[in-house]
């Protein structure tokens, strides 16, 4: 018997389920199950990664995308594809991810995606209409790095700098970047010594700096973010408190950064 469950992890979303089939392999499914890939040995299920959903099907069609840090389901990199991306490459420095995205691109026949494995844009060749990443963005005290899917560093923001940095020199004129922040680490405010990260963008010469999305993101006692709030508010002494009924929640936000 299979078993069709809702997945909400947010709850501006909807739409999407977890088929759990007689085997025991649990796939992610959505849109009348028309499209259903399979969760890998490793166990992640795109989260976050959700929130891109909208913003690729209206926005990848014939484009060129780059999905930076691709996870282990590629989520970002499979709604390119299903929406009519030209091409898609997606990358993670972990090799675990590329072999299982890899398997899912040779299993569903998906021609116009590549996968490799690339530390950032170390690997990375090309120029692309749309780059768009779900990068580690979670302040962590050096100690407490342990993770290469969480971690951004001390203070959040060590891939969200590098990436809009390097990405640059990847975009087509008129091309954009779609990333992924906390609006606590100073998205269009600035929130703790830092500048914004829409000032360092706009000095970097990007045209425009929008937030395209705005969930927010109730914290369960037990997780990750929630735990580590002490320590994100001695760095970000500005964030907003945000309530959310009961809990304490968070901003999450997708960022568009256009040349
Ligand atoms: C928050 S997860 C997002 C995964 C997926 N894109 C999603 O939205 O569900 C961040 C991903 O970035 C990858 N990553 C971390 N450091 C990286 C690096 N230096 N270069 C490329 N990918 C990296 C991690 O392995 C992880 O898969």
């Amino acid at each position: 018997m299979e078993i069709l469950e809702e997945y909400k992890p947010f709850n501006s979303l909807s739409g999407f389920y977890l088929l759990t089939t007689n085997n025991k392999q649990k796939f992610l499914t959505w849109e009348n199950e028309q499209y259903k890939f399979p969760v890998g040995p490793m166990g992640y299920i795109p989260k976050s990664g959700l929130c891109f959903h909208d913003l690729l099907m209206q926005g990848a069609k014939n484009k060129k995308v780059l999905d930076l840090g691709c996870g282990e389901m590629g989520i970002i990199a499979l709604f390119s594809v299903i929406a009519g991306a030209q091409k898609v490459v997606a990358v993670d420095i972990d090799k675990k991810c590329i072999e299982w995205l890899t398997h899912i691109k040779e299993e569903y026949n998906l021609e116009k995606l590549i996968t490799f494995k690339s530390d950032m844009f170390q690997n990375v060749r090309g120029i692309y209409d749309i780059i768009a990443s779900n990068p580690p963005i979670m302040p962590m005290e050096y100690e407490a790095k342990n993770t290469i899917h969480d971690s951004g560093g001390c203070d959040g923001r060590v891939y969200l700098y590098k990436i809009i940095e390097e990405a640059y020199d990847y975009l087509n004129d008129n091309g954009c970047l779609y990333l992924s922040a906390f609006s606590f680490l100073g998205t269009d405010t600035q929130t703790g010594a830092q500048e914004s990260l829409k000032e360092y963008a706009l000095k970097l010469g990007y045209r425009s700096f929008d937030i395209v999305k705005n969930v927010i993101k109730p914290l369960s006692e037990n997780s990750v973010t929630y735990k580590q709030l002490p320590y994100i508010k001695s760095i970000y002494p500005k964030m907003k408190e945000i309530q959310s009924g009961q809990k304490t929640a968070v901003e999450f936000q997708i960022l568009r950064i256009s040349k």
